[in-house]
């Protein structure tokens, strides 16, 4: 019997880790949030002084660093080791570098080994930026989510205010900007749309109509 898999991609803050943890959570699959892993390594390189250019430093810190994900109600907890830096991951330092780190092919390599590993033996619900195109090539439903730079920087912007972040709606727009350029234009896995993913452009839907719409997508293809 084979596990069902699904791959949701997409440019940053497109909404893909609501839609897919949704998702996995009414099917009974597992969530693998595969940017969290990046973002973890990041952290980790930033916190230690790792210079994010230097690949084999990189390299040599993630075979040291397990990264784990956990299923904690509806979100996911991410763990450096044994410690929780779920929040930490989310800080602007390391979103505005995560796509520096996430560029160094041996670094990738490493990172969808892992992720390849996670879908072995359970259903999964993964997001990404290359999971319909290199970590799960074979899914069952390959999701392509995007939405207006405009439209993502004001689903951020209010997010931030709701929670009591500091937020300047320009300045989010530039660097959602400026990482779909990074990510799509790297030469290793750039973000790119599989030539069997399902386009979605959530820019006018609600998420519970972009849920519904991916629902449907897999109740046809299961
Ligand atoms: O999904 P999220 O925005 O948290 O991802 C953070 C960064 O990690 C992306 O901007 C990208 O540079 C990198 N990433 C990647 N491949 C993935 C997931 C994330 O390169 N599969």
């Amino acid at each position: 019997t084979h596990n069902v898999t699904i791959a949701i991609d997409g440019p940053a803050s497109s909404g893909k880790s609501t839609v897919a943890r949704r998702i996995a959570d009414d099917l009974g699959l597992i969530y693998v949030d595969t940017g969290a892993m990046y973002r973890a390594l990041t952290f980790e390189a930033l916190r230690k002084n790792v210079n994010i250019k230097d690949e084999n430093a990189l390299l040599k810190l993630l075979e040291n660093t397990e990264i784990s994900l956990k299923k904690r109600n509806m979100a996911q907890s991410v763990y450096l080791n044994d410690e929780d830096v779920t929040e930490d991951i989310r800080q602007n330092n390391v979103t505005n570098t995560v796509s520096i780190v996430a560029a160094h092919p041996l670094v990738r390599e490493e990172m969808v080994t892992r992720q390849k590993k996670l879908a072995e033996n359970n259903g999964v619900v993964m997001d990404g930026r290359d999971i319909g195109t290199v970590v799960l090539p074979d899914s069952d439903v390959k999701i392509f989510l995007v939405a207006s730079v405009m439209e993502r920087a004001e689903r951020r912007h209010k997010e931030n205010r709701s929670k009591g972040i500091y937020s300047d709606l320009e300045q989010l727009k530039k660097d959602i900007a400026e990482r779909d350029y990074k990510d799509s234009t790297r030469d290793t896995s750039p973000l790119k749309q599989a030539e069997d993913a399902v386009r979605i452009d959530t820019t006018k839907l609600s998420i519970e109509e972009v849920v519904e719409k991916i629902k449907s997508l897999i109740s046809t293809k299961l």
